[in-house]
């Protein structure tokens, strides 16, 4: 069997909860599979840096990169907590992870499974993926303040828009568009008024798209795209989109399909350079943290995420499947997020 080295960063609040169940249904499935995990865990995080006052030192950061791939949990403080800075942890682990081991794809997919309730009276068949940039836009960190605290503050962040940056993330979503159905990209943006950063995307998806001449493309504005997601999700196919636009839309994309405890991720390094990283969409859930009541299917449904970035295609698919098999008989009974992980294990076929 091949041995995938994982490592595995369970962080702070639900994370630890729902990163155990996607390390069971990891491990369900090697047994009937030829791929085994030599799992290496690191305690990083708020937790951690209030114990430690560590939050990514160089050495962990350089071990990291020597594995095959990073299943993360979540991170973050309690929104009303006053010992840790906002966004410390956020900025100098999550997306130092993400920019550090250059995770230019920011996969999202949001797919309606059968048997999930949506808030939406008419849904549709709701399965799209959305294509976020993951190294740059606001995210860079550019910007700064002056004369803060006083009544002639100015704070900036300056957005960062690369050629290079855009067009790799573009032409991610147009291969992805090519091997779905329907075979279709949407562009989202706000080229109206973020004219500079918006002429370079929209370019750079016209140049692209004559690469693909049998796929299909359109454009929205991102105000208008959330009209759109609660109107007419089905519409969507692979939409591309910046850092910020893509974090937004995914939590509403989450929203409509089953909520924020199904949403999966993968931060992916297309050229395999460093390893790619898979973390729920969600947060650290401080209000219902310690309390297995966290939905750990979308730290699961990022595993297989995880295994399909390794070519582990057939055991991704059993994962997906086991989870759509628990969806599909959910009723409404409460069960702890470990009995969600082992129903689901039970189900890997
Ligand atoms: P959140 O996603 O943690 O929680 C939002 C709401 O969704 C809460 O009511 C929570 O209980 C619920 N929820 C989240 N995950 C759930 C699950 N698996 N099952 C059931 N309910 C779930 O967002 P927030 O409250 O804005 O942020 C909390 C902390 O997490 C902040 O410190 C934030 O910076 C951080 N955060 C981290 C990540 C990450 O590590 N990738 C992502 C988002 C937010
Ligand atoms: C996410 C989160 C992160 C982001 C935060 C915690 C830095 O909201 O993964 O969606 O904004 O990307
Ligand atoms: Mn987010």
């Amino acid at each position: 069997p091949r041995t995938i080295s994982l490592a595995v960063i369970p962080g702070d609040g639900i994370g630890p909860e729902v990163t155990a169940e996607a390390v069971k249904v990891l491990l369900a499935v090697t047994g009937s599979s030829p791929v085994e995990f030599d799992l290496t865990e690191y305690p990083l995080g708020a937790e951690h840096w209030l114990a430690t006052g560590e939050t990514l030192p160089e050495k962990t950061l350089e071990a990291l990169k020597g594995h095959d791939a990073i299943l993360f949990g979540a991170v973050g403080a309690a929104p009303g907590d006053t010992q840790i800075p906002s966004g410390l942890i956020e900025r100098e682990l999550l997306l130092k992870l993400r920019f550090s081991l250059d995770h230019y794809v920011n996969l999202r997919p949001s797919r309606l499974y059968p048997g999930v309730d949506s808030p939406l009276a008419a849904p549709g068949d709701v399965d799209f993926i959305v294509v976020r940039e993951g190294t740059e836009g606001p995210y860079a960190g550019n910007g700064g303040v002056l004369r803060e605290g006083t009544p002639q503050e100015i704070a900036t962040e300056v957005s960062l828009n690369t050629a290079y940056g855009v067009e790799r993330v573009v032409r991610d979503a147009f291969v992805r568009a090519a091997a779905r159905p329907r075979r279709h990209v949407t562009l989202v943006h706000k080229h109206n008024v973020l004219v500079n950063a918006g002429r370079l995307w929209k370019r750079t998806v016209e140049k692209v798209a004559q690469e693909f001449p049998d796929i299909t493309h359109d454009y929205l504005h991102v105000d208008a795209a959330t009209i759109f997601m609660v109107s007419d999700p089905s519409r969507f196919d692979v939409i591309v989109t910046d850092n910020l636009f893509g974090d937004i839309i995914t939590d509403l994309a989450a929203a409509i399909t089953g909520g924020i405890g199904l949403a999966a991720s993968g931060n992916i390094n297309m050229d395999r350079t460093f390893p790619s990283m898979f973390e729920p969409v969600h947060g650290s859930a401080p209000d219902i943290a310690g309390q297995q009541k966290a939905d750990p299917t979308a730290a699961i449904l990022s595993a297989a995420l995880l295994l399909r970035h390794l070519g582990f295609d057939e055991e991704a698919g059993r994962v997906e499947s086991a989870v759509a098999e628990d969806l599909a008989g959910r009723d409404g009974t409460r069960r702890t997020t470990a009995e969600v992980g082992n129903a689901i294990a039970a189900a890997v076929p």
